[in-house]
């Protein structure tokens, strides 16, 4: 039972980053945050989610200490050893399997399953030890730890699946039903720790206000702006401070690292003639260290001109096209060769965070535009991208006049807080609406007028006529459904002397559904 666990220990497996806090099971006050990057002179609430494994396929390095190795690694190295970073939207709308593959930095593939569940081993034991080191306890017994994951909310099951069976390959939990491992949805955990915080826990507000969940009726929607997925949901606060979603969970892969590929497409157009390309093909852990520095560029709040070094390596090579470098900014706009590094304009700048922007508001338009989201009143920020000055302008241009637009001050933290939260009660979420519309494969009476010829079946015992492959509507798209809530059907065998019965479930974005689909 997950009752019994000592602590509760939440992972934030992000696309960008990824992190954890722990507390003890009894109390909720206390949340421990992890910080990382001390050894390499930062300190931040999360680590790259980059891992490293040597060319026998082991385990090597992760977070900040991957990123720095395998910049510190020869070429020659490198091309041999498997690094991977951004591989959480690999699960992210595409088919997966527990066999699938994901391609390293160099193109050199291992079992998705391996780089998921490695990356989810370290942080189990850089846990543990921080437990230990804490609390002078051991933690002999995994059975001592009840782990939350977050995971996007609009990942389907099969992805969420995916994530359970990396975490029990990882030894979080010893079976896939265990209980000691609790699924969290991204934007929800962001809630339950937006809802709990005082007005001071976020940025400047005029007049005074509760905390949310100290007044019942308040809607809202929270946007977790990460670095792979805009995710969005909405939520009413009920009497008892649970939370009710409003709408299905929404959103799309337009995060924060959208803005890194446009640059990089960028880059590409300036240094054309297939300069770029041999660039990043030969000089790899270069050309990711320089996307590294834009990644801390794009961060700044400031509005000036921004200035990237340029690697020894990508001059040789563009210079070997041709001889004087700054040829190729002549025809581009937004960019210009300044003496070794590359000026990108502001203006410039602003355009790579055009594609993100206009997909969040649009999605947002679209949400706030239905008919039971009239009466909300606040739009929450979080997610690590949240904290994007450019992204947080354009959303309060758009929704000020209507909304009240709060982001917490701690805007990538609120996510694996709130999932410690939700690892204590996860009754918090009183109700959630459907997804999708989910049903049974049924038989009927068959009936010439509805039923389709085809789909007709005879029952050897009573020449009983029937319709095979129906599809019964358990749970309709949109519908609302209480945690814990209970439904009962009756089904009956169609032959007299059937012994077993094998039930097929669907699931449709339809509303309803005739027929099962194969
Ligand atoms: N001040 C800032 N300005 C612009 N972008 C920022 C800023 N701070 C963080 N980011 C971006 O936010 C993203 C990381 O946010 P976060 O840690 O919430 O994402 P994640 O959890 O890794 O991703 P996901 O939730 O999609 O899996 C990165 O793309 C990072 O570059
Ligand atoms: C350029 O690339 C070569 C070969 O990959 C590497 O050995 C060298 O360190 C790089 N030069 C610089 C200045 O980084
Ligand atoms: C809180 O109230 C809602 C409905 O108002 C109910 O569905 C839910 O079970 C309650 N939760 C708790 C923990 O009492
Ligand atoms: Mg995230």
């Amino acid at each position: 039972m997950a009752s019994k666990s000592l602590f509760i220990v939440a992972i934030d497996f992000g696309t960008s980053y990824s992190g954890y806090c722990f507390s003890l099971a009894t109390q909720t006050d206390q949340i421990r945050q992890v910080y990382w990057g001390q050894e390499h002179g930062l300190n931040t609430l999360k680590t790259p989610t980059c891992i490293l494994f040597n060319e026998k396929r082991e385990f090597q390095k992760f977070g900040y200490d991957a990123v720095m190795k395998y910049n510190s690694l020869p070429s020659s190295e490198a091309h041999r050893w498997y690094y991977f970073h951004h591989f959480k939207m690999k699960l992210y709308n595409q088919k997966i399997t527990s066999h699938m593959k994901l391609d390293a930095d160099n193109g050199k593939r291992l079992p998705a399953l391996t780089v998921f569940s490695e990356s989810l081993r370290y942080m189990k034991d850089h846990a543990l030890n921080t437990i230990q080191e804490a609390s002078y306890q051991a933690v002999y017994d995994t059975d001592d730890v009840t782990w939350v994951v977050t995971v996007p909310a609009i990942w389907d099951a099969s992805a969420r699946q995916f994530m359970r069976l990396a975490a029990k390959e990882a030894g979080l939990i010893g079976d896939m039903l265990s209980e000691k491992l609790i699924i969290a949805l991204e934007p929800e955990a962001a809630s339950i720790w937006c809802k709990q915080l005082p007005q001071e826990g976020f940025v400047a507000e005029g007049g005074h206000r509760q905390k949310f969940e100290e007044s019942p009726g308040t809607q809202y929607v929270v946007v977790d702006c990460g670095g792979g997925t805009i995710d969005i949901t909405a939520h009413e606060i009920q009497k008892n401070q649970s939370l009710k979603e409003l709408h299905k969970a929404s959103g799309g892969g337009w995060g924060g690292s959208t803005v890194d590929e446009n640059f990089k497409e960028f880059l590409k157009e300036i240094f054309h003639e297939g300069v770029w390309d041999e660039y990043a093909q030969n000089h790899p852990t270069e050309c990711q260290q320089m996307m590294y520095n834009f990644g801390l560029q794009k961060c700044s709040s400031s509005k000036d001109d921004l200035y990237l070094h340029c690697y020894h390596n990508l001059t040789k090579v563009a210079e070997r096209k041709h001889k004087d470098i700054s040829r190729f900014f002549k025809d581009v706009e937004g960019a210009e060769w300044c003496d070794g590094s590359i000026m990108i304009t502001y203006e410039k700048m602003k355009s790579f965070f055009a594609y993100s922007i206009r997909q969040t508001i649009d999605a947002l338009l679209e949400i706030l535009s239905k008919p039971e989201m009239t009466t909300v009143q606040y739009i929450l920020l979080v997610g690590g991208f949240a904290s994007s000055i450019i992204l947080r302008e354009e959303i309060y241009e758009t929704f000020r006049e209507q909304y009240h637009i709060l982001c917490p001050l701690e805007a990538q933290a609120a996510i694996v807080k709130g999932a410690v939260l939700f690892g204590h009660n996860q009754q918090i979420v009183a109700s959630r609406i459907s997804a999708l519309t989910y049903g049974v494969a049924v038989c009927e009476t068959f009936d010439i007028a509805v039923h389709d010829t085809q789909k007709k079946r005879v029952s050897k015992a009573d020449n009983y006529e029937y319709c095979t492959d129906l599809f019964k509507k358990l749970v309709g798209i949109g519908d609302l459904v209480a945690v814990d809530e209970v439904a009962s059907y009756s089904f009956t065998p169609v032959e007299p002397d059937q012994t077993s019965v094998a039930f097929g479930f669907y699931c449709t974005e339809k509303k309803a559904a005739k027929y099962k689909s194969t």
